[in-house]
């Protein structure tokens, strides 16, 4: 470098002042403002982790705080202390505006730790300003930046209680914390069960209100869990009207999940360790634990498969566990959802089958749909030609009114075996000991079925290229009004399928 001329050295620019330069605003906030708030927050998230989540949640609160949202919510409690001392110690000591950004700067980079939070929590803990959270608005710059490419919130139908039910409202709501197993389904389509009637109209007594019901859902799976093995992301699966057992029990590793002591429904349930209550359906999304997400086959169009779901189960495992088959002669009493899965699948298995309903409006529906034979029971006599030639007889009735009991078990033949699926409301029937005597038949129930099941009878489906007759309704308000009202007055043929989702809850 020798010969450059050297470069004269700049003169020194004088410092500059460092007066009390930090606006009032600014302290205000900073001193006083966030770091109490911080503490109050800290105190919360710490000691009182129940109460926090209750607020911060926007859910009722769970009595025992999980172990992964314990640490979630303690590391949420250092980043309060964290922000209470740097504020109130640091800034204290300075009033430089440069050190006060440098802070502010360091305590949002200290927020990383927040976005584990983000993980266990959900997103809103952030956004729900009225709660908690309102004193983390330093978070907001990592909102954006972790923007999660999965919705937190899903969006349902609600009914607000059995007075209204048949009134809909579009609402938020939290699901239950995303587990290792659960798989998040974005839904195209569900049926719309007989339960969903009883269950908002208040015919089976108390429910967890707001809820959004709804069972057989199909939809895309667009998030799987670490431990997720059965269900990949990107395919097209489905959801009954089961969500959870201990799969742990007797019951549970024996192909008999859906009697597991613990079983939970997909709506309506409370789950034990947050207290959310499951919604379902009837909404953009659902989150299910990946043994009650079936893949569907792609040659079942999905309005097809989502009421197999509850309905086709429902009728199918009955069928298959009580012989149901070649050589046997199968009565299904009731032609509604569950009644003409019974039909179509029962004669998919081989068996004569006959359809009981009440009146005769039925028959030419049941005789296309495949049915032997039709008994209306409102006719004088109607069971006298077929007495005692029944093997199996599985009963969807949804009410009891003029149940005549002894008639209907009149039809089976010695030891042959009732199955009631219905679930009627009010008190039941009375029967007497005589009730079974004259052929020593067996009254039994089933619940729904396996998710072993669950793949044989679709399977059965695309083999024997079976049909149910679905009504396709598009999703919303004044639709789901008039659907379920339809419903409840046995109009339809013969089960709805709620489509439109893309409308009505957007991409
Ligand atoms: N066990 C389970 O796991 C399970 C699962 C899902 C649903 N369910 C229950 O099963 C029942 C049926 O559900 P769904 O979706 O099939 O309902 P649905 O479509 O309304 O069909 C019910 C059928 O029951 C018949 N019925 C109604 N009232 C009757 C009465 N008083 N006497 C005789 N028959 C009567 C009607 O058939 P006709 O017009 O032909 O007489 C009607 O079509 C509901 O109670 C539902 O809650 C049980
Ligand atoms: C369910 O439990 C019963 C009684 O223990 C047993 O016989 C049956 O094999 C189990 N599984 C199925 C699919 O029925
Ligand atoms: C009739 O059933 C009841 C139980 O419902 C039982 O206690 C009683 O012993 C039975 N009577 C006869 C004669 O079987
Ligand atoms: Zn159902
Ligand atoms: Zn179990």
């Amino acid at each position: 470098m020798a010969g450059q001329t050297p470069v004269a050295s700049k003169a020194k620019t004088p410092k500059r002042a460092v007066g009390f330069s930090v606006p009032l605003l600014y302290r205000v906030f900073f001193l006083l403002i966030e770091p109490i708030s911080a503490l109050v927050g800290a105190y919360f998230a710490y000691f009182r982790q129940s109460d926090y989540l209750q607020l911060s949640h926007a859910a009722s609160a769970p009595s025992t705080v999980p172990f992964g949202t314990s640490i979630a919510l303690s590391q949420l409690a250092n980043m309060y202390l964290f922000f209470a001392i740097n504020e109130a110690l640091v800034l204290r000591s300075t009033p430089d505006i440069r050190v006060w950004k440098t802070v502010l700067f360091c305590l949002l980079v200290g927020d990383l730790g927040h976005l584990y939070t983000v993980r266990e929590l959900g997103l809103p803990i952030y956004w729900s300003v009225w709660d908690w959270n309102a004193i983390d608005w330093g978070n907001i710059p990592f909102v954006y930046v972790s923007k999660m490419p999965y919705p937190d919130k899903f969006t349902g139908f609600q009914v607000n209680g059995p007075e209204t039910w048949t009134e809909f409202h579009k609402n938020e709501f939290q699901p239950k914390p995303f587990g290792d197993y659960d798989v998040d389904i974005k839904i195209d389509a569900c049926g719309v069960c007989g339960s969903d009637v009883h269950t908002i109209s208040g015919g089976w007594g108390e429910q967890h209100f707001p809820l959004a019901v709804g069972h057989e859902i199909v939809g895309t799976a667009i998030r799987v869990g670490p431990k997720v093995t059965l269900i990949k992301e990107g395919e097209r699966v489905g959801v009954g009207a089961q969500s959870w057992s201990c799969l742990d029990c007797r019951q549970c590793k024996n192909d008999n999940e859906t009697y597991c002591r613990q079983q939970l429904d997909t709506y309506g349930a409370k789950w034990p360790d947050t207290g959310i209550i499951s919604q379902g359906g009837y909404s953009s999304h659902v989150r299910t634990h990946e043994h009650w997400v079936f893949p569907i086959p792609d040659a079942l169009p999905t309005t097809h498969a989502a009421p197999m779901l509850c309905a086709g189960l429902t009728a199918y495992s009955p069928l298959v566990r009580n012989g149901a088959g070649p050589g046997k002669k199968v009565g299904i009493v009731g032609l509604g959802g569950i009644g003409h899965f019974g039909l179509l699948f029962a004669k998919a298995l081989g068996a004569e089958v006959w359809v009981v309903s009440r009146t005769h409006a039925k028959e030419a529906d049941a005789l296309a749909l495949g049915a032997d034979g039709f008994l209306a029971t409102a006719d004088k006599g109607w069971n006298e030609p077929h007495v005692m030639t029944f093997d199996l007889i599985i009963n969807t009735a949804s009410s009891f009114e003029g149940f005549d009991i002894d008639a209907y078990l009149s039809l089976l033949d010695v030891h042959a075996k009732w199955v009631s699926v219905g679930l009627p409301e009010g008190d039941g029937i009375k029967v007497r000991n005589q009730t079974f005597l004259g052929n020593g038949c067996f009254f039994g129930s089933s619940h729904l079925g396996s998710r072993r099941e669950v793949l044989e009878m679709l399977q059965l489906a695309v083999d024997k290229g079976i049909k149910p007759w679905v009504e396709e309704v598009k999703i919303g308000e004044e639709a789901l009004a008039k659907t379920l009202l339809r419903l409840e007055g046995n109009d339809v043929k013969y089960r709805f399928c709620l489509t439109g989702y893309q409308d009505a809850f957007g991409a």
